[in-house]
């Protein structure tokens, strides 16, 4: 198939959008696990706080505005658990009305909202509690969930239960470095199953409120490829751990089983069917493979134990600090690699922290030319969230400059807005509903021969190990 086009285009229907999480925006968040955090130190990047955030409790209809402006017809933003349910038998409210007032000012503007019920962060009589280790977490969250879906069911049809399960279990019970601050193997295996008992039981309790909801979870997938493509361990690591942190949890709302590499099947049957929909938060590539040395060591049990690379390669565009490698292909992989499932897709979460724009209008203009791509071979992507709207607190990065996910940069001071040129690049990809020569020529008209030149059957494609 040539693709000597001049548009690439979009169903009618696609929901274009951007997505944001409670903590990260909202701020004045006095009465949650991360607050707590923060305030203790040591979490976060210069021990800061997240304070007023993008003060959205205050203020989110004007950045509503902004969304409206661009032309979107969607967003995704989550509910705050501590501060509808302040204690175990108490519900506040005037919370829960401002929520219903923000979802009403979203319909006013015809964007439809999507919510997400948990986004990382939890109320402090959970924490004190032993948060989800403890296995009434499962029913903690389902009464939560009940009382917002009954809020909330006539305005909304999108749920998304639990943003990034496995990303929650590996930074804050596995490496420790979120609250709070475990690293065990036990917890994040008890953590990752009340976590998938928690869907299962969302997903019941919305479809009992309301049979015609759409529930789904975000998950986060990564692009992981061999370190050294001509190693075989390096292939088996990406593998392995593509199977754990990419699958396993989508295989548990699928089929109700849970299967380690190596280890147990874990059966939660009141999982399996678990969902309308897909949720796919995708930003990055990561190469992994084996330490030989550090394998030989480990027989020696006073040697470390660090036997796993986890990196980028030289050569490649990769995002700060720790970020991983940009790689817009490992978006259609990713996409390929999930279509088994039969389920609609949607995008929940895609962005690049550069606080210079320098790099996001192409990074907007390819992944969404991937995720074009993966539409024409039959793959269902329903919608796509921009990561993000605003800059906002980036958890452990805190206000960190070299973290800013915007379309619009935040002075955090101020609260001032100021769009960047991305914010123009996607407003026009989402008002005329597709991807044109004529915006590609106009923003990075390199790319022009790349999507609207070559025979998009035989496009180079890496598709290692996703
Ligand atoms: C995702 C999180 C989101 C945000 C982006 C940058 O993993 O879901 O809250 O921090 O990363």
């Amino acid at each position: 198939m040539q693709t000597h086009l001049d548009s690439l285009c979009f169903p009618s229907s696609f929901r274009w959008g951007t997505a944001t999480s409670s903590h990260q925006v909202e701020g004045h968040q006095y009465n949650n696990n991360w607050w707590a955090a923060e305030k203790a130190g040591g979490f976060v990047y210069q021990d800061q706080q997240s304070g007023a955030a993008c003060d959205w409790w205050n203020r989110a209809e004007e950045d509503f505005d902004r969304m409206a402006a661009l032309g979107l017809n969607a967003h995704r933003m989550s509910i705050e658990w501590s501060r509808v349910q302040p204690a175990p038998d108490r519900w506040d409210d005037d919370a829960l009305a401002r929520y219903q007032e923000m979802v009403d000012a979203l319909l006013e503007r015809d964007i439809e909202p999507m919510i997400t019920l948990h986004h990382f962060t939890e109320p402090l009589w959970m924490t004190a509690q032993g948060s989800w280790e403890n296995d009434e977490s499962v029913g903690w969250f389902e009464k939560y969930v009940h009382r917002v879906v009954t809020l909330l069911s006539d305005k909304v049809t999108l749920w998304c239960t639990i943003n990034e399960p496995m990303v929650l279990v590996g930074q804050a019970y596995l490496a420790g470095i979120w609250p709070p601050g475990q690293k065990s193997l036990r917890s994040s295996i008890d953590v990752g199953l009340n976590l998938t008992k928690a869907h299962a039981a969302a997903y019941h309790t919305i479809h009992g409120i309301n049979p015609s909801a759409q529930v789904g979870l975000a998950k986060h997938m990564v692009s992981w490829s061999p370190h050294r493509v001509w190693i075989p361990t390096d292939h088996l690591v990406a593998r392995m751990v593509n199977r754990i942190t990419n699958h396993l949890i989508l295989d548990a709302a699928a089929t109700g089983r849970a299967r380690l590499p190596f280890g147990k099947t874990y059966h939660i049957k009141q999982a399996a069917n678990t969902l309308d929909w897909l949720g796919i938060n995708y930003y990055q590539r990561y190469r992994v493979g084996i330490k030989i040395r550090n394998f030989l060591r480990t027989f020696f049990p006073s040697l470390p134990a660090n036997i796993f690379y986890q990196g980028t390669k030289p050569g490649y565009q990769k995002g700060p600090g720790s970020w991983g490698e940009i790689h817009p292909e490992g978006l259609f992989d990713t996409l390929r690699a999930v279509a088994h499932y039969g389920r609609p897709i949607y995008i929940t979460e895609n962005g690049i922290p550069d606080r210079d724009d320098k790099n996001r209008p192409r990074f907007i203009i390819t992944h969404l030319h991937q995720l074009w791509r993966a539409i024409e071979e039959a793959i269902p992507v329903k919608g796509y969230y921009h990561w993000s709207l605003v800059d906002n607190f980036e958890w452990a990065e805190g206000y960190n400059p070299d973290f800013r996910f915007g379309l619009f940069g935040v002075d955090i001071e101020t609260q001032e807005r100021t769009p960047r040129p991305s914010s123009r690049v996607y407003g026009e990809i989402c008002r005329s509903n597709s991807l044109t020569q004529d915006l590609v020529a106009r923003y990075d008209p390199e790319l022009v021969p790349q999507i609207f030149r070559v025979d998009a059957s035989k496009e180079p494609q890496q598709t290692e190990a996703t």
